[in-house]
């Protein structure tokens, strides 16, 4: 008969009664090296090599595998972003942050990962051909309008800048960091997105339908935008009642926006007041500016909220880049077009100092051959073990792909003092500020080359830390890599698929 050891048995009866979790922190840090490692082989070719050489030499190796993944990896997200969306006994038109009903209790309609959510179904719905499946996108956008409607209506004590909702669509009233302005900023930009649509197949009716009044739809979030901009609010992190970056690029994009499609709907009253909010916060964003310590500070004139965040540094900056509304009618001056742009040399000088910081900051980063850098949201994050997150990491892939795109399409590069320290750590060697390439020449084609390596070194560390069935979670434990916090988060889902999108940009855009 084939017996196993006793000491097996019980080992085998201690981890059944034992908690997944509890069961990993039994395993010691060698254990858990070995399994990590052995799950996701890294090529030889990238053990042990300097930062340049190993990005390349992934790419190179694993490039193959990598898109085979991403293509499995985009039906995942997919998949579960839609699960996430009017889930079954929830109201209609709420999103869930994720199906985490505890630990943490994830299960609300948060209206920033909604409205960013709800962005991708905006471009889902306007690429599909197939109508069965235009018609599931509009149903789903037709839904979230009214619940945004809903929540304009019912506002909770935060009023318009109430950051979350409960899935049956009551205002949460426990306490918690209110108001949020990027909410209502964010939520007007991705009903814009989807009016512009609506304007493009000529359907001016269910634009109008969208813009509503001062009471309700894309105008009454811009009444609460463009009259309370000027106050703090909390951040995106939910943390900091400050003025924030992220939030005022938000807030100013939304009111450009918003005034172009006022004008297209006839209310030249409204657009031109947004207008004029809009250029007094531009006016604003030059002070983010650290020249002493060469990034954006993400806050200032902090009133309230967590204290301690003393770099001054938050990814919350590369998500207001990337976020970006294109405007559409108004001409800016290139100047204007460019300011805090995924190619503004200030946008980058922080990706880099970030970059920096989290390498140094998460035991993941130093493996060797670990691929790209896992990036969290402020060095001195503590919120469930202040880890890096998927979204964020993600985040900084779409910015390589999206800033290589922005070169390709001004024809050239000049590097800055800013940014000089950006291009020097991506390309491995000094780069000194006045280098500038030009389109056609091999050191254009090679920076490039080095930003889709970088982005796809990103992408290939969120495979690295990933559930094998490719399920996301918020964050990824910064010693063992694991997924951790919310499980399924959406917002991971809209964040892949948003950089996958400006990766498959990049690509036909080269071509
Ligand atoms: C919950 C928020 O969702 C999170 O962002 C924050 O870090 C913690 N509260 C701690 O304030
Ligand atoms: C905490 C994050 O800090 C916040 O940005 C997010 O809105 C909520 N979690 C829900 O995902």
């Amino acid at each position: 008969m084939n017996r196993r050891p006793l000491s097996a048995l019980l080992a085998a009866a201690l981890a059944a009664a034992l908690a997944p979790a509890a069961r990993a922190a039994l395993l010691t840090r060698a254990r858990l090296d070995a399994l990590f490692d052995g799950r996701r082989p890294l090529p030889a070719a990238a053990v042990g090599a300097p930062a340049a050489a190993r990005v390349s030499a992934l790419s190179a190796v694993e490039s193959g595998s990598l898109d085979a993944w991403l293509a499995n990896e985009r039906q995942v997200a997919l998949q579960k972003m839609e699960a996430n969306i009017s889930p079954a006994g929830a109201a209609p038109g709420t999103v869930a942050a994720s199906p985490s009903r505890a630990n943490p209790d994830y299960w609300y309609n948060w209206r920033r990962d909604a409205a960013l959510t709800m962005r991708r179904i905006v471009a889902l719905y306007e690429s599909s051909s197939d109508p069965a499946t235009k018609a599931k996108y509009l149903r789903m956008l037709t839904d979230y309008a009214a619940f945004v409607r809903h929540e304009q209506t019912v506002p909770g004590p935060g009023g318009l800048g109430e950051p979350k909702y409960g899935m049956d669509g009551k205002p949460f009233t426990g306490p918690w960091g209110r108001p949020q302005d990027d909410g209502p900023a964010e939520e007007a930009g991705t009903l814009i997105e989807l009016a512009r649509a609506f304007l493009a197949a000529g359907r001016t009716d269910l634009a109008a339908g969208l813009w509503g009044d001062a009471s309700s739809g894309i105008k009454a979030d811009l009444e609460y935008v463009s009259h309370h901009w000027q106050e703090t609010s909390f951040d995106v992190w939910e943390e900091v009642k400050a003025h924030h970056l992220d939030t005022q690029i938000a807030q100013r994009d939304a009111l450009r926006e918003g005034a172009w499609l006022a004008r297209r709907l006839g209310d030249d009253g409204a657009a031109g007041w947004y207008d004029e909010q809009a250029a007094a916060i531009d006016e604003q964003l030059g002070r983010y500016w650290n020249a002493a310590q060469g990034y954006l500070d993400s806050s200032l004139d902090q009133d309230g909220g967590l204290q301690g965040k003393d770099s001054g540094l938050d990814s919350a900056v590369i998500l207001a880049a990337i976020h970006r509304l294109p405007v559409d009618g108004e001409a800016l001056t290139p100047d204007e077009s460019a300011a805090f742009s995924v190619v503004d040399p200030r946008i980058l000088a922080t990706a880099e100092a970030l970059k920096a910081r989290f390498r140094a900051e998460y035991a993941i980063n130093g493996r060797p051959g670990a691929p790209g850098v896992a990036i969290g949201r402020y060095p001195e994050d503590r919120y469930f073990g202040g880890n890096p997150w998927v979204l964020l990491t993600a985040a900084f892939a779409q910015l390589d792909y999206m800033a290589a795109d922005e070169y390709i399409a001004d024809g050239k590069i000049d590097v800055t003092a800013a940014d000089a320290g950006f291009w020097s750590d991506l390309l491995g060697r000094p780069v000194a500020a006045g280098t500038s390439w030009r389109s056609g020449d091999g050191a254009f084609g090679a920076a490039i080359q080095a930003l889709k390596s970088d982005g796809d070194a990103e992408l290939a560390c969120v495979r690295l830390h990933a559930n094998p069935d490719g399920s996301l979670s918020e964050q990824m434990d910064r010693d063992s890599g694991y997924m951790t916090s919310a499980r399924d988060l959406t917002w991971n889902y809209a964040a892949m698929l948003s950089a996958l999108s400006a990766r498959d940009k990049l690509a036909a855009d080269r071509r």
